[in-house]
């Protein structure tokens, strides 16, 4: 891995709020390279003041959230911990409950509810009680998906993040390496054959501990990255065939890539529980990265090291730190 990020060549996209913020990027200028968001906690600066304040943080037993939260705390950071089942009672469909949330937050980390429309509202909530500033967590390209149906509701909540008042920042990140062993692969894997309609199309896949890391770098020093849209993957795009090959190696199991249609695809999702707009909408996404569509080359960015000020972890890295755990074991 390198020590040091090669310059960006990716500028990360800054939106209007930042008209009149420096533009020399996120920060870089008074950070040492290489140290972590939790190694900030010493510097008496400005950060340290302005996360007296809690930060709300959304979908808080998700695998971003439950992450965030422990870094945030190590940070010096007061969490308000927040979902339908968190010391915060937070429901998406409740708007009820979500001024007593909100009170006295000076920032919010939201994990997109997977329905257009509630996050204008809550936004406008937001605004009113008096929160300083918004990180959203969204998808790769987002702005590339054109006419699909794929990701609406991420959409969505960008364009209420970004239409509001407040300073805002956009995470936008490839697939996450813990899909394999927390999420919608892990199943299919432990099966000993992972079916999908992903062809050869590489993927820039991203740890969530770097997207957690990055969430935590800007909730607590938002001065450097409000307005800004960031595009997360991880230093290299491999195939879903050579993931499914680096864990099988890794964790002595046989593991098959099998190709398959988008139709099977959707039919195997169904009937493995998945409602049916929710296996269409994860088949869609294989569609569109057939496209090019969501990762356009399939290049991977430098947005995780100009933020952290090193580079992101590898694939590699994930599958030896998550094969220890006997994870993958059957
Ligand atoms: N997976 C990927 O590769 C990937 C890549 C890029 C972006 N994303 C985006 O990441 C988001 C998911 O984030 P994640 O992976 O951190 O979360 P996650 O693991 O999918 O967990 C969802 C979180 O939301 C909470 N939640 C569910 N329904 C809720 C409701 N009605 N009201 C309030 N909270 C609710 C859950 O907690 P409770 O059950 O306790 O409420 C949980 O904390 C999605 O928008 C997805 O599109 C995913």
């Amino acid at each position: 891995m390198r020590k040091m990020p090669n310059p960006p060549t990716h500028q990360p996209s800054r939106g209007s709020a930042t008209a009149s913020l420096p533009t020399t990027q996120i920060g870089r200028k008074d950070r040492d390279p290489g140290r972590s968001p939790v190694e900030l906690s010493g510097s008496p600066d400005v950060e340290s003041i302005v996360t007296q304040e809690p930060v709300l943080v959304l979908g808080a037993t998700g695998k971003t959230g439950r992450r965030i939260v422990p870094r945030l705390r190590l940070h010096g950071t007061p969490v308000r911990a927040a979902s339908r089942t968190s010391p915060t009672p937070f429901d998406w469909s409740a708007p009820v409950g979500w001024d007593a949330a909100l009170h006295g937050v000076a920032a919010v980390y939201i994990v997109p509810p997977s329905a257009v429309g509630p996050v204008h509202e809550f936004v406008a909530r937001a605004e009113a009680a008096g929160v300083q500033r918004l990180v959203l967590l969204s998808g790769r390209g987002a702005d590339t998906w054109g006419d699909t149906s794929f990701g609406l509701d991420m959409r969505d909540a960008e364009a209420a993040v970004r239409d509001s008042a407040l300073q805002w920042t956009i995470l936008r990140a490839n697939n996450f390496n813990q899909n394999f062993n927390e999420d919608i692969f892990y199943a299919p894997l432990l099966s000993g054959e992972l079916a999908l309609p992903a062809d050869d199309v590489p993927e820039p896949f991203i740890d969530i501990d770097d997207v957690a890391d990055v969430a935590t770098t800007v909730l607590t020093d938002p001065a450097h990255h409000a307005g800004v849209t960031y595009e997360l993957s991880g230093p290299r795009a491999i195939t879903f065939e050579e993931a499914a090959e680096l864990i099988s190696r890794a964790c002595g199991q046989p593991i098959a890539y099998k190709q398959v249609s988008p139709e099977e695809y959707t039919v195997m999702l169904v009937e493995r529980g998945l409602s049916v707009d929710i296996a269409h909408d994860i088949t869609e996404m294989f569609v569109m990265m057939g496209r090019g569509l969501i990762t356009g080359t399939a290049a991977a960015t430098d947005d995780v090291a100009a933020v952290l000020g090193r580079s992101p972890r590898t694939f590699e890295d994930y599958v030896v730190r998550t094969a220890a755990k006997g994870v993958w074991q059957r």
